[in-house]
């Protein structure tokens, strides 16, 4: 059983890393036990570094399968001893025993108003879409439909006329880098009513 300790959490990522950074640079009251990439050549690594936390580099082809993948980031979990997985870019599907084993703990950010636009080119399904608010969206993680999960915050962001995707994306990932610290530090202190399971 944890006992009062701060919580520990790790971020998992796979490229630029600006919601790590956002998420470290917001000092949370937790620690950060340290941060798994799944490329090597990730530079959200280097704002690890920056912040003295641990790293460790899981990359597919080190492993047989899905599964074995996702044993290895297991056992790294464990060895840390995190309470809270992070999800910030990480551009794998996880198996359902792991997202089973980390169910209520495991979180995610997602660049649309879910359950509009899951899976990929979220800010390109939305123009194609003509919606004029899109943002994102902190979720957990569960077994099931990619980006499924239970909503825990969102923030909206307006669609300009003439936006390219690039340009949407560069205004929701602003509001991302406030949503997700300011969300975890809730979710972390016990502070934001759990939605129930579906
Ligand atoms: C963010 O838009 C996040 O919502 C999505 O992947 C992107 C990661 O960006 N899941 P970064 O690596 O945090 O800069």
């Amino acid at each position: 059983m944890k006992t009062s300790r701060r919580p520990r959490y790790a971020v998992l990522i796979s490229g630029r890393g600006s919601n790590l950074r956002a998420i470290l640079e917001a000092n949370l009251d937790a620690d950060c036990a340290g941060v798994i990439s799944s490329r090597s050549n990730a530079s959200g690594l280097e704002i690890a570094h920056a912040h003295d936390v641990p790293t460790a580099t899981l990359v597919n082809r080190s492993f047989a399968d899905r599964a074995a993948f996702d044993e290895a980031l297991d056992e790294a979990l464990e060895h840390w001893n995190v309470d809270w997985v992070v999800l910030a870019g990480f551009m794998r599907i996880l198996t359902d025993g792991f997202v089973r084993k980390w169910q209520g703990k495991l979180v995610n950010i997602h660049p649309s108003l879910l359950p509009d636009f899951p899976g990929l080119h979220p800010h390109q399904q939305a123009l194609d879409a003509g919606v004029d608010t899109t943002g994102c969206t902190v979720h957990l993680v569960e077994p099931g439909d990619v980006d499924g999960g239970r909503v825990l915050a969102q923030a909206s962001v307006p669609v300009h006329d003439g936006d390219t995707a690039d340009r949407l994306a560069d205004r929701v990932l602003h509001a991302e880098h406030q949503l997700y610290p300011e969300t975890l530090g809730r979710l972390f202190a016990g502070d934001l009513p759990m939605p129930h399971p579906p």
